[in-house]
């Protein structure tokens, strides 16, 4: 019981269209729906291996930065759980009626003590994927540009990490599988997941609300060379990779959307247990952590953000 996984991720952008254009013919996502009412004119994309709605949307706005963010909870009795936890910890939730968000039933909604809108879920309106339940193919025939199958996580800051991380494992059970600490004991960095893979959810320090990136799996190392050879043909700004994770071990490549935003596809990592004990990096070590093979920083990384 209990949150499952991270289900969407809900971003800003000044040019719908253009923002249309990269997500489905580079990144490849499929374009769900365009939809033009209270909550603004948005745009909801999602995965070739993803049955629910969407895993992004995208609102249009002069300004870039993160709506909220959206777990999918594995029951519908999990929101009245999840609602008293995060009331007792003394944080407001907000109920969402079915039929007021496009593509999901009721949800709850809270502010983090990291300034974000989190909202968890577990009624999505099903679309289903591009393969069939029976007797499929591995891949579809049809995709186009990089094409992940799934959406894996999303990096958000914090000006006070370790408050959050305490929010996220005592409200909804969150493990923290790896830390980064500074020169003085602090955390820094925090790594949480639910889905037993290495992260669904990251925080490092930095300005409350803000969005580091928001992360696509690719189900082997090949296919993140492939990326990097069509974000080169797109003219697509890369910031960083293909390169390797210390703190993961995943397989990288980070690059810009033209609006902005940062976005990475990531494979490998290891596969933790609920039992699997949280690794320590510590500052000293920071450069390899984030990035094993250059073991440093390129600058941008730990300073750009949405
Ligand atoms: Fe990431």
């Amino acid at each position: 019981m209990g949150v499952l996984r991270l289900a969407h991720v809900s971003i800003k952008a000044p040019d719908l269209d253009l923002a249309a254009a990269y997500y489905t013919q580079v990144l490849g996502l499929d374009l769900v729906e365009r939809t033009n009412d209270d909550n603004g004119d948005r745009i909801f994309l999602k995965c070739w291996d993803e049955r629910d709605h969407h895993c992004l949307a995208i609102r249009y706005d002069p300004r870039v930065g993160i709506d909220r963010f959206t777990f999918k909870a594995e029951f519908e009795d999990d929101l009245d759980e999840i609602e008293n936890r995060v009331t007792r910890y003394g944080v407001a939730v907000e109920r969402v009626a079915k039929g007021e968000e496009v593509g999901q039933g009721e949800s709850i909604r809270f502010a983090t003590p990291s300034g974000h809108e989190m909202e968890v879920v577990n009624d999505v309106v099903k679309v289903g994927g591009r393969l069939p339940l029976r007797n499929p193919t591995p891949v579809p025939q049809d995709l186009v540009g990089i094409a992940p199958p799934r959406i894996d996580h999303l990096l958000i800051h914090a000006e006070e990490v370790p408050e959050m991380v305490h929010f996220m494992q005592t409200t909804m059970g969150f493990h923290l599988t790896e830390q980064l600490l500074s020169g003085e004991g602090h955390q820094m960095g925090a790594f949480l997941q639910r889905s037993g893979r290495p992260h669904d959810i990251a925080i490092v320090q930095g300005p409350n609300g803000g969005l580091h990136h928001v992360s696509f799996w690719l189900d082997d190392w090949d296919h993140v060379r492939r990326a990097a050879d069509l974000l080169a043909f797109h003219g697509v700004s890369i910031d960083i990779g293909p390169t390797r994770h210390g703190i993961t071990r995943g397989n990288t490549i980070y690059f810009f959307d033209p609006m902005g935003t940062r976005n990475e596809v990531f494979t490998g990592g290891y596969r933790p247990d609920p039992d699997f004990p949280t690794i320590t990096w510590t500052e000293d070590n920071m450069g390899r952590a984030i990035f094993y093979y250059e073991w440093k920083d390129n600058g941008r990384f730990l300073t750009v953000h949405t």
